[in-house]
Parts: C-alpha cells; structure tokens; sequence
C-alpha cells in the first residue's frame, strides 16, 4: 500500500489524487483521501482504482491540507469499508496506514469493547484507540503516542485531527514513509516519486518516530518527545523515468529499457582503467566469507539462484539461495563466516527485511543488492550495489531482473579476480554483447506476439522446462505468465519432468523449452521428445549455434554463463502479449502488489 499527505496554501485534493497516482503500483485494490478545512474532514473513499476514486471525490470541496491511501488488502477483503481513510467513533481523527498490526485483535479486546467498529480493519483499532486516550484527557499528540507504544507490527501513519487543521501527525515503524518539504507547504509520502510532482527535497525518518508536519515546519521526535534533526536530501529521479511515453504499458517500456539499462550498469560499475570495479569493503566482506547466503523473494528470488551459478563458478565460494519468508523460522545451519547477500528491486520487501534484521542480531554482515537507493534494506545493510535500472513500475518485474543479473555478474567477476581466480573471458565485452543482443530481440515483438497468439492465447496452463541455468530462467518465465495472463504456469527442471509432472501434459499443453547450453543441449531436446510424445505443444527457444529445426525461436549468442540475461526478453514479452491477448490488466495484475511491505 501507499501513502500521502499535503499541508500548504494549495487546495490538497488533486495532489493528493496526481500522488495516489504515482503509487497505485503498490496497491489498487482500494483507495481513498481525506481532506481538512474549516468545516471539518472530508472523507472520499472507493473500492477499485484512483481513477473510481476521482469519479466520487466532490471538486467543490477545497481544503489546505489532506492524507490519502491506496490500499493492498490485508485485514478485511477490499470494499469501501474497508478502504481508508479510517475515523474514530466521533469522527474528529482520520488516518492512513501502511503496515500490519499484530496484536490489534489483543487492543481491541483491551481497550474498545464498548465501541462497534466499523471496518475489519487493524487500521480502524489504530485510530478508535487514539480517541480513546483523546477522550480521557490526552492530547492528540500524546494519544497518537501512546497509542504507538502499545502497537506491535509495521506501520507508516499520517492522521488528521479535525479541530487543528494546520497539522498532519505522522509515524513509522518498519514501513516505508518520507517527509517532503516545500516552500509554504509540506508533503508526506511513501516514495519520493509521488510528490516529485511538487518537491525533490526529502526527509528520511527512522523507525518509531514521529513527526508533526504543519505547512511551515516539519518535526521529527522520537516516541518519548526527544526532537531529533536530520538534513533532507534531494531525490535524484527524474519526473521522465515515471512517465510511460508513447508506451501502451509501462511493462514494454521497463522491457525495452534492458539493453540500456545493462550499458549503463557496465559504465557505472567500470574505474578509470576500465575495469569493472566495486567497492572494497563489499569485495573484503565477499573474500572473508566462507559462504555466501542470498535471501530474496519472487523474481529477486529467482536472479538470485542464477546469481549463485555466477559466483560459484567464477568466484569458487558456496553459495545458498533462500526464499525469504522461510528463512526466519527455518534457518539452515549457518557456516562459521556466512555473509548474507540481500536481492530486492524495492529494497521494501517485508520478508527480506525481516531475515536481515535477525541476522543482523546474530552479528552478520549483510550486503543489499536493490534499485532503490536509500531504501530500507539498503539502509539498514552494511554495504549496497544499486541496480540504476530507474524506477521500475510494472508489478511483473523485468529490467529490475536482468539488472540483477549484470550486478551479480559484475560482483562474481570482481570477486574472482581479487580471490586469484582466473576469468577467461572479459566481462565488459560480454556484457557488451548481451546488451546487442537485448536490442535485437526487443526488436522481434511481433514474433513474440505471434508465439503468444499461437500458443497461449486460449490455454489453461503452460508449463516452462530447461536444465541448468535455463531451468532458472524458465522458473521466472512461468512466474511472469502466472503473474500477468492468469495462466497456470510452471517451471520445471527437464529430467525432473518425468518423474511427476510429466503427468500434467494433455493433448495440446503449451510447453516452452529453453535450450541455450551446450552441455544439455541433447537431453533437453530428449525431454522435449517425451512431452510431445504425450501430446504437448513444444515451444522451443534455443541459442544460435545450438539451434535445429525444430525450434520456434533462436536467441543471439552470448556467453554460455550470460544466457539468462537474454533468454528471458522472450518470456518477458511472450507473457506480455498472453496478457494483452486475454485482455488483462498488464502492469497492474489482479490481487498483486509492487512491494509487498508486509510479511
Ligand atoms: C512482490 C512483487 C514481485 C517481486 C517481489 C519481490 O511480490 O509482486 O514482482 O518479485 O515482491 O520484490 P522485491 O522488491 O523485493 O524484489
């Protein structure tokens, strides 16, 4: 979820609106703003997307200063009660919240028995119990505090109080929220990019702080009053990176900007010699560990068991690849020097947060791998490698991946050569050569559309095969389909297929092989063989110089180990048409989120 809030001389409802906009990628299954004059709090609230919200919200109603939230539902299904902005019982506090609460069913059993709430929502305990303590003689300021130190869980707040209409209250904890400043006017945000509309001027707060934002002056106090100062920073995004263009989707743009996004990666990561080079304290920390532990989610998940072939092969240091919501209750046994890798493209994810905050307990070192500078996880690492991959908006990620990759290539490589290792092949170049390659097939989307049309456009399910690394990339192939078209889709291993899952093929089942490595050229093709015996449609996409055929579609050639970073435009863009063909909303999937700030 995300959110906003204005104070200043302007009338706040279509910034408010212009910023729900910019965050809409990180929920949209409801939405809503509440706006404060004189005449009290407006409340405007929708089930659906801004654009259902803009229909309700009553232009006649001007006011200086309001919160707004786009919501990723939680507790409670997505309706407009359960949309916020939620008030208390008198309806004098109105708030916005991000996060979850996890003893809210214990609060409210403690504190509000003789109220009816009316949403199921943690949020609405949050600001029934601030009135709560209002009413025995507090003031909003102390009640939003108290209320605070008795809340469990991840929050980012901004609340209204119906008779001072010259302030918002805000507070933090483990969810993302930064403060802008204006002149005459400030503004509270979940990321920078939706104010940059009226500010680049940005204020980091920290967890279980609180700030009073007024148009004038913007305090931030810990939770026992102590006023704390920090500097703003300027946001270096530009307003053009978040705009879609001409694209019909921001998902086609994202995927057209990979050849850019890899040189660019290549140039920012090259020392005056030309060679790649990255910090010494992450290449001290990579030679120190006798194991490397990468922790990741979703597509970052999957960059990250390709990054692990990367740095074992070149670099010779063990690498395990975990799935971050399993990793704090199901901790492997660790080595004696594990050095824990962090992938993320928002660097928000709740559940790699968590891994990182326990393993930061434990005493460990951690490095974050993320597109989001200044980003939670990123902050809270010892060291980061950014991806400037520019801001990516699409749910389904795409330029985020495959920058993940050319980082983690670029690491491996770095780490090699300082461990003595010999790399046979130049790095740059290489990278050079996926990056042509990137252009030509972003250049062959008709093809693309056509294998979607021919294969996908009415199918149930469709299943991804590949061996060794391609089998990575299939498992990222099939997430994008599931993730965008609905598609049942699965990502095997190609001699694993018979053992199980061979018994999903039907007559007529789509199934895409990859086929880019040498070494299991033939026994990638023998499971090809087996499926369509059994009825299946193949679709195979091999790599020049590997190619018969049979193959529907034949990738550039890059370097064995680089494969995946060009493998999967196809996939990329074959779900993409799926999408478009099935009519689906692509860059913003049903029940989906872009970073997903809960555990
Ligand atoms: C969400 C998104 C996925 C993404 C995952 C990890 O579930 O919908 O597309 O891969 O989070 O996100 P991260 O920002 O940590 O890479």
């Amino acid at each position: 979820c995300g959110i906003v809030g204005y104070i200043g001389n302007n009338d706040s409802k279509e910034i408010l609106l212009k910023g729900l906009e910019k965050l809409e990628y990180r929920g949209y299954d409801s939405a809503g703003i509440a706006v404060m004059n004189d005449n009290g709090v407006h409340v405007f609230k929708e089930k659906g997307r801004i654009a259902d919200l803009r229909e309700i919200v009553d232009l006649d109603v001007s006011a200086n200063a309001g919160i707004g939230h786009t919501r990723w539902a939680t507790h409670g299904p997505p309706s407009q009660a359960n949309a916020h902005p939620h008030q208390s019982e008198s309806t004098s506090l109105t708030l916005v919240h991000n996060g979850v609460i996890e003893n809210y069913d214990i609060l409210k059993r403690e504190y509000l028995q003789d109220i009816s709430l009316k949403s199921d929502t943690d949020t609405e305990v949050i600001v029934q119990m601030i009135e709560l303590f209002v009413k025995d003689g507090l003031s909003v300021l102390e009640a939003f505090r108290k209320t605070l130190k008795l809340l469990k869980g991840s929050y980012a707040l901004a609340l209204l109080d119906e008779n001072d209409n010259e302030t918002i209250y805000v507070a933090k904890n483990k969810s993302p929220l930064l403060v802008g400043l204006g002149s005459d006017f400030n503004v509270v945000a979940s990321d920078a990019m939706a104010m940059l509309q009226v500010t680049d001027q940005y204020v980091e707060l920290m967890d279980k702080e609180i700030v009073i934002v007024t148009k004038d002056e913007v305090t931030i106090q810990t939770l026992d009053g102590d006023v704390i100062n920090r500097e703003a920073y300027t946001a270096e995004l530009d307003a053009s990176d978040i705009e879609k263009g001409t694209y019909p989707h921001y998902m086609l743009k994202e995927i057209d900007e990979q050849p850019a996004v890899v040189r660019k990666i290549v140039q920012t990561y090259r020392n005056e010699q030309g060679d790649l080079n990255i910090d010494e304290g992450i290449v001290k920390a990579m030679n120190d560990a006798d194991r490397i532990y990468i922790i990741a989610a979703g597509t970052s998940y999957h960059a990250g068991l390709v990054g692990k072939q990367f740095i074992e092969k070149l670099a010779k240091v063990p690498v395990e690849v975990h799935i971050s919501s399993e990793f704090g209750y199901n901790m492997p046994l660790l080595s004696e020097k594990p050095l824990f890798i962090f992938i993320s493209q928002s660097g928000e994810t709740a559940d790699s947060r968590a891994v990182l905050v326990e393993i930061k307990e434990l005493g460990y070192k951690a490095l974050t791998i993320t597109n989001v500078p200044g980003s939670t996880l990123s902050r809270e690492a010892d060291y980061t490698l950014l991806l400037h991959a520019g801001p990516e908006i699409a749910v389904a990620s795409t330029k985020a991946y495959t920058a993940q990759l050319a980082v983690l290539a670029i690491l491996a490589e770095v780490t090699a050569k300082s461990r003595g290792m010999n790399v046979d092949f130049d790095l740059t170049q290489e990278l050079g050569i996926v990056a042509n390659a990137m252009d030509v097939l972003c250049g062959a989307k008709e093809e693309f559309e056509e294998i979607a049309r021919e294969y996908l456009a009415t199918t149930r399910n469709c299943f991804f095969i590949g061996r060794g690394i391609d089998f990575y990339v299939g498992l990222e192939g099939a997430l994008k389909l599931k993730e965008i078209s609905y598609i049942q889709a699965e990502g095997f291993a190609g001699g694993e297929l018979k053992h199980g899952t061979i018994a999903l093929i039907e007559n007529g089942t789509p199934v895409v092989a990859l086929a880019t490595q040498e070494s299991v050229n033939l026994s990638i093709r023998g499971n090809v063989k087996e499926v369509a015996a059994r009825g299946a449609n193949p679709c195979i996409i091999s790599m020049k110089g590997l190619e018969t055929d049979e193959d529907r579609f034949v990738i550039p050639e890059v370097h064995g180990l680089l494969t995946p970073l060009i493998s999967v435009i196809p996939l990329q863009l074959i779900s993409y048409y799926a999408a478009l063909h099935r009519e689906c909303d692509v860059d913003k999937p049903r029940n989906l989120a872009k970073s997903v700030t809960v555990e």
